[in-house]
């Protein structure tokens, strides 16, 4: 398997870092528009083969969409991150130019493979490139919610105290600090739901703080976080180059679920070797269905910002 991601900043380099200690791909391409930094950063992961032990390997280019070709699996990170007090919807104006050519470029040499869009922000990205290009939907698929599910799981565990692994927890909706959907009702830890383990307020809690979970990290590092963002992408990989079929949250097309139509939003989908391979829908309650028609009429209002782009 050849997996190419673009853009080695630090959700790129991380994920490619993941991608070879896991051996999930056998062949890693890390492409950079700057001048010997994705070389670079292949360089140094390579040096990482014999402490840690794999076998895959890792190439890195500037701009030399030739050396991505026949990848089965390509990652768009390209694009600025955002800065502490920015939305990621603040980000669209830079990172749609650059998301629609890289996209191209990528599909010139590898018009086969499945894309994972991960540049902000991202459900009106991954619109995008479902607009842009006439590929079939379920190879297009948007990165996020995984990540805010792992940032929900850790606020769930830190405030319950049942370690990450005994706990099941979704956020579906939009990538945003608004737009997300942490599915409370539907949470579970060791089998029992968080609603009966936890009081309402801390269940308030934990839903706010994964809605800001990105932007508390920005705070905090300057800039946006990347290991657990580069870790989300590289599971989403592992699923469609293992063909798991597992359901993870992924920002996709909707033709009419959720009764949505023409929009790339967060619900639960089935992954596999030709991406996602179904919408799985979920009994939401009333609050979560609100909440849901509230997340796909704020991505609606950021992807009208792309007007004259598709
Ligand atoms: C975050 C960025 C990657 O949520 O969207 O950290």
């Amino acid at each position: 398997m050849k997996v190419t991601i673009v853009g080695a900043g630090n959700v790129g380099a991380s994920c490619a870092e993941y991608i070879l200690i896991k051996q999930i791909a056998k062949e890693v391409i890390l492409l950079d528009i700057k001048d010997g930094f994705a070389e670079g950063k292949a360089l140094d992961l390579t040096q990482t083969t014999s402490t840690l032990g794999f076998k895959s390997k890792v190439l890195g280019v500037t701009n030399e969409y030739e050396k991505t070709s026949n990848s089965d699996v390509v990652v768009i990170t390209s694009g600025i991150p955002r800065k502490p007090g920015m939305t990621r919807e603040e980000l669209i104006g830079i990172n749609a130019g650059i998301v629609k050519s890289v996209s191209e470029n990528l599909l010139k040499f590898s018009p086969n493979a499945i894309i994972i869009v991960v540049s902000n922000p991202m459900d009106t990205m991954t619109y995008l490139v479902n607009k842009s290009f006439n590929i079939p939907k379920n190879r297009i698929i948007g990165m996020g919610g995984i990540l805010d599910s792992s940032r929900f799981k850790t606020y769930i565990s830190k405030s319950s105290g049942y370690p990450q692994d005994q706990i099941e927890a979704m956020v579906i909706g939009g990538h945003g600090d608004t737009t997300m959907i942490p599915l409370t009702s539907l949470a579970k830890c060791n089998n029992k739901l968080l609603t009966n383990i936890l009081s309402e307020d801390e269940v308030i809690n934990i839903a706010s703080d994964t809605m800001v979970g990105g932007a508390t990290l920005t705070k905090l590092l300057g800039t946006s976080a990347w290991y657990a963002p580069g870790a989300s992408v590289s599971y989403l990989v592992n699923a469609i180059v293992n063909d798991t079929k597992e359901v993870l949250p992924c920002s996709v097309l909707l033709e009419g679920e959720y009764g949505t139509k023409d929009l790339c939003i967060g619900v639960p989908v089935k992954i596999g070797k030709n991406g996602f391979e179904e919408v799985v829908q979920l009994d939401l309650n009333n609050k979560d269905l609100e909440m849901f028609q509230n997340s796909v009429s704020a991505v609606k209002e950021t992807n009208s910002a792309l007007d004259g782009l598709i």
